[in-house]
C-alpha cells in the first residue's frame, strides 16, 4: 500500500510533470481522479519503457496505473519463427509494469493479424491440419503466458474474431480449427495461468448486430464452462460514434452475463472518415488526400473543444458503471505516438489522444478529470 506522503508527492509530481495549475482539492492525474471508479491505463510502445531514460516516464507513472503492449507481445514478435521466441522487448515491458507497481496487460494471443503465416502452414507450405494448429497454439501460450505468470495480471486471449454483421471472421485459426479455437485459446491460457484475467477483445462491439454476436459468443462460452472473465471494447472512436446511449447499453449487457468491461484501446478519431463503415481493421489501406488531412499544422481551437467535450462524454459513460466498467486504456499516451497517425490512411496528423505532440496536457485531459465521479471524504 502507498503511504500518504506517497501519494502527495506522487500528486506534487502529477502537477510538475503536466505543467498544470489546478487548485489543490482538483485531482492532478488520470489514475488518482477515476481512484475507486476505474483502472486507467496506456498503451505503450517499446521506447517508452525501454533505455536509460523511457521516454516520457515521469508522464506516464503519474497517470496511468496499467499498461498494455502496443506491439511487443503480439505474435509477430514474441514469435518470430517456429522454433525462435524474442522476449528482449516483453521483458522490459513486464518489469516495467511491475517496478511501476501497475496493472499489466498481456495483448494479445490468438489474433489474425500480426500473425506470421508460417503459424498456419508445416514445412512444406501447406495448410496445417486441426490438430497440429491446437498444438501449436497450446505450445505458444503456455510458453508466453507460462513466462510472465504472476506477473501479467490480465491477457487478451482472442481478438477481433468477429465480422461487423456478429457471425464469426473466417480467419485462418477458424477454417482450419473450427469455431471451438476460442474456448480452445481461453482453456489453455488458464492452464498455463490459473490466475490471471481472461478476455476477449474486439472493435464496435456498440453496433447492434456486432455487440449480438459478441453476446452470444460470451453466453455460449459460459454455457460449457469456459474460463473468461471480460469483455474489451476497443473503442477506436470517432466524434460523434458511438453514442453515449450505445456505450451505456454495451456496457450493461455485458454486464449481465457477469462480464467485467474494459475500454482497451481508446482513441478520438477528429479527423474526417476514411471508410463508410466503424472498423479498426489493421489491414485498411487508403491512399492519402489532403482533403483527409485537414488539420497538418495544428488543431484549431474549436475542433479542441469539442474533442475534449467528447471526450468528457466518454469517460462519464464509463463511469457511469464504476466497477462494472474495471480498465479504461487510451492506445498510446501522446498524440505523436498514435497509431492513428499512419492508420487507415498513412502520413496524417491526427489528434487522438489527451497530451499533445509535446507531451502537455490538451483541454481534453482537463475535461476527462472534470468528468471523474466526485468522491465524498
Ligand atoms: C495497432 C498498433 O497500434 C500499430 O502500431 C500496429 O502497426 C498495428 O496494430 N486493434 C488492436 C491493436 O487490437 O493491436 C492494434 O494496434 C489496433 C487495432
Amino acid at each position: 500500500m502507498k503511504t500518504q506522503t506517497a501519494v502527495k508527492s506522487a500528486v506534487l509530481v502529477g502537477f510538475m510533470a503536466i505543467g498544470l495549475a489546478m487548485p489543490a482539492q482538483t485531482p492532478t492525474s488520470l489514475k488518482h481522479a477515476y481512484q475507486g471508479c476505474f483502472l486507467v491505463g496506456a498503451a505503450l510502445n517499446a521506447s517508452q519503457f525501454t533505455g536509460a531514460t523511457p521516454r516520457n516516464f515521469a508522464l506516464i507513472t503519474t497517470q496511468f496505473n496499467s499498461i498494455s503492449p502496443e506491439n511487443v507481445l503480439k505474435w509477430e514478435v514474441v514469435h518470430p519463427k517456429p522454433e525462435t521466441y524474442d522476449f528482449s522487448l516483453a521483458d522490459k515491458y513486464v518489469e516495467f509494469g511491475q517496478t511501476n507497481h501497475m496493472f499489466v496487460i498481456g495483448h494479445n494471443l490468438v489474433w489474425h493479424a500480426q500473425t506470421p503465416k508460417w503459424v498456419f502452414e508445416d514445412e512444406k507450405g501447406n495448410p496445417l491440419s486441426r490438430e497440429a494448429l491446437l498444438k501449436r497454439m497450446r505450445d505458444h501460450i503456455h510458453t508466453v503466458v507460462g513466462r510472465y505468470k504472476g506477473r501479467i495480471n490480465g491477457w487478451d486471449v482472442v481478438n477481433e474474431a468477429l465480422n461487423e454483421d456478429g457471425t464469426l471472421r473466417q480467419s485462418p485459426w477458424m477454417k482450419i480449427i473450427g469455431d471451438d479455437y476460442i474456448e480452445k485459446a481461453f482453456e489453455y491460457a488458464h492452464e498455463a495461468d490459473p490466475k490471471a484475467e481472461l478476455y476477449y477483445n474486439d472493435y464496435s462491439l456498440e453496433n447492434e448486430a456486432k455487440r449480438k454476436g459478441a453476446l452470444d459468443l460470451v453466453k455460449k462460452l459460459k454455457a460449457k464452462g469456459v474460463p473468461i472473465n471480460g469483455v474489451g471494447l476497443q473503442d477506436h472512436v470517432h466524434m460523434d460514434w458511438p453514442t453515449a446511449d450505445q456505450i451505456d447499453n454495451t456496457i450493461s449487457e455485458f454486464g449481465k452475463l457477469g462480464m467485467n468491461v474494459m475500454i482497451t484501446e481508446l482513441d478520438i478519431d477528429v479527423l474526417p472518415q476514411a471508410t463508410p463503415s466503424q472498423t479498426a481493421d489493421v489491414s485498411l489501406n487508403i491512399a492519402a488526400d489532403p482533403k483527409l488531412n485537414p488539420y497538418p499544422n495544428g488543431l484549431p481551437e474549436s475542433v479542441q473543444q469539442q474533442l475534449a467535450n467528447r471526450y468528457a462524454d466518454l469517460f462519464a459513460a464509463y463511469a457511469k458503471h464504476c466497477g462494472l466498467v474495471t480498465r479504461v486504456t487510451l492506445w498510446g499516451v501522446t498524440d505523436a505516438d498514435s497509431w492513428k497517425n499512419d492508420w487507415p490512411v498513412k502520413g496524417r496528423t491526427n489528434y487522438p489522444l489527451l497530451f499533445d505532440r509535446g507531451a502537455q496536457p490538451k483541454p481534453a485531459f482537463k475535461a476527462v478529470i472534470q468528468a471523474a465521479p466526485r468522491k465524498t471524504s
